[in-house]
């Protein structure tokens, strides 16, 4: 039995709107992060959804002229059916409509509430219908909300409050003592920058006589929950908090990935939620830059979306997955364009990966056959053959950067074995070599090596291309499923790939894309 677990999550995603390639890239950033840790020998839970009620969907539905649930019904299930195509492997998807979910936000509401860090009061202030928030004067842009361009409506209502004033000490004190709490540092440095000034209480209602569409509030029926207070309880409902044996064994061990437009109720609503309630505080949020297009944000709302399903289509589901890791730097804003991607594929893919696998296993067919003949220690050491060291340097890079979630150097740390093993040809000339029988010996052990060698590119490549990870060592001879897949102490282990056996010359794995016909 694993005695090491790890909850992941990503946001649950609004249903005002179908899925595009920044819902992907988290959803995939956050399987890539599971599947390293899954290898690593723990034991996981990945969790995404859907997050249903509020005014958003409300006026979606309208526009839609249907109701708010079957919209909701609609746009959930085509955030569902894209993980499989994502190849995203969540263990549950939850959604904010369940009977179950709707039961536990009562129970931490009537939590919090019985413990007097609830009050009712009268209340005017700025409010975006876009966010579904209040604002105050200082967070404004040009007076307008800084995500929706547009001037906040003044309202003034009676609501619940949540004492959050009351934990920002607490707060402060629980992200410095635990660094790894908001991660990468400069959005830790925000949040703490933000709590410079005094945090104000949070308004948690909204008023049934203005919406109806939420979880009617435990201790009064005229109003329903404000959506942060349903939505991030998702994270525990779906363990089936507080009795479930998922929440047993995977609370409070949790990465929650997101994106920076949502830093704040994760870093400093959820945190202070989960004290008042007297629940574990989680053990860290993990957050990442924007998709930008032209310099714009990726959003429903701009309306310049890309549809991901459309370009696995056209590129391939591992080359989408490639693209994304390696393109971002994980915290990092980076642009979208469609060059950007055909120039990923066509030199890091088709160039680099695909050639050198094509080159090694076509020599051995050329040479021996396609049989793998068996590497010659003393040869190995008198010419100094040997890859391991290289390959240790890239398993240890690559480690590194898949703990702290930099995919992006994770994957270069790879990149550079696979250079390493190009040049490795280029100096042994296995084809001079070929031209006389008595090197056989010497030219056996530089294809065994360079097999071996791409054994481990193959290993290392599983997070981000479970397929063509997998592909690989079927074509090496190797029967892994994701089920049973190589532990990262494997890895580095020599003599994987069996003698004697037959290894086909390989079919093309990733196509160069005609950047003319494009
Ligand atoms: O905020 N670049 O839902 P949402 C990168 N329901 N990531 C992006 C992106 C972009 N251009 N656009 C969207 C909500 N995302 C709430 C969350 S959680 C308890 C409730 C991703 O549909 C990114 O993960 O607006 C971002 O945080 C999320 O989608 C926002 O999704
Ligand atoms: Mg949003």
């Amino acid at each position: 039995m694993k005695t090491k677990k790890q909850f992941f999550t990503t946001p649950i995603y609004y249903v005002n709107a179908k899925p595009h390639l920044g819902h992907a890239y988290t959803s995939i950033a956050a399987d890539v992060a599971t599947r390293f840790k899954q290898m690593d020998g723990v034991e996981t839970f990945f969790l995404t959804g859907t997050d249903e009620h509020g005014d958003k969907i409300v006026q979606a539905a309208q526009s839609k002229k249907t109701t708010p649930k079957e919209y909701a019904d609609n746009i959930s299930k085509l955030f569902e059916d894209l993980l499989p195509i994502l190849n995203v492997k969540n263990n549950y998807f939850i959604r904010t409509t369940d009977p179950n979910h709707i039961k536990v936000v009562n129970n931490v509401l009537s939590k919090i509430y019985d413990s007097g860090d609830i009050y009712f009061s009268s209340y005017e202030g700025l409010y975006c219908f876009g966010c579904e928030r209040f604002y105050q004067e200082r967070e404004l842009v040009d007076g307008k909300c800084p995500d929706h361009g547009v001037a906040p409506k003044i309202i003034k209502e009676s609501n619940y409050f949540f004492k959050m004033s009351k934990y920002q000490e607490w707060l402060i004190n629980h992200i410095k003592t635990n660094p790894d709490f908001i991660t990468p540092t400069q959005y830790k440095n925000e949040i703490l920058s933000f709590l410079k000034e005094p945090l104000e209480d949070l308004c948690i209602s909204r008023p049934k006589s203005r919406l109806t569409w939420g979880i009617t509030l435990p201790f009064d029926e005229d109003y329903v929950t404000y959506v942060w207070f349903d939505a991030l309880v998702n994270y525990i409902s779906a363990l089936e908090y507080p009795d479930g044996n998922l929440f047993k064994k995977f609370w409070p061990g949790t990465r929650h990935f997101v994106a920076k437009d949502i830093i704040k109720p994760h870093g400093i609503y959820w945190p202070i939620m989960l004290k008042a309630a007297g629940i574990q505080i989680y053990n860290g949020l993990n957050v990442h830059g924007f998709w930008n297009v032209k310099g714009s944000k990726m959003s429903k709302s701009i309306g310049n979306v890309t549809d991901p399903a459309q370009v696995i289509d056209t590129y391939g589901l591992d080359q989408f997955r490639y693209f994304l890791m390696r393109e971002m730097v994980f915290g990092l804003d980076a642009n979208f364009t469609p060059e950007t991607i055909v120039s990923r594929i066509n030199s890091d893919l088709a160039n680099d990966l695909g050639n050198l696998f094509s080159r090694v296993l076509s020599m051995n067919d050329r040479y021996f056959k396609g049989t793998v003949k068996g590497p010659d220690p003393i040869i190995e050491k008198e010419k100094n053959l040997s890859l391991t060291k290289d390959a240790q340097t890239a398993i240890d890079g690559f480690q590194q950067a898949m703990s702290v979630c930099a995919f992006h150097k994770s994957l270069e740390s790879i990149w550079q074995f696979i250079s390493t093993m190009n040049k490795y040809i280029d100096t042994t000339a296995p084809w001079t070599l070929a031209k006389d029988k008595t090197n056989n010996d010497e030219l056996a052990t530089i294809l065994y090596n360079l097999m071996e060698g791409l054994r481990v590119v193959s290993c290392l490549i599983y997070p981000v291309m479970p397929q063509t990870s997998l592909k690989m060592q079927k074509t090496l001879g190797i029967e892994k499923e994701e089920e049973n897949f190589y532990t990262l102490e494997e890895i580095p282990l020599w003599g994987q790939i069996k003698l004697e056996s037959h290894i086909p010359k390989p079919e093309i794995m990733f196509p160069r894309i005609d950047t003319k016909k494009k």
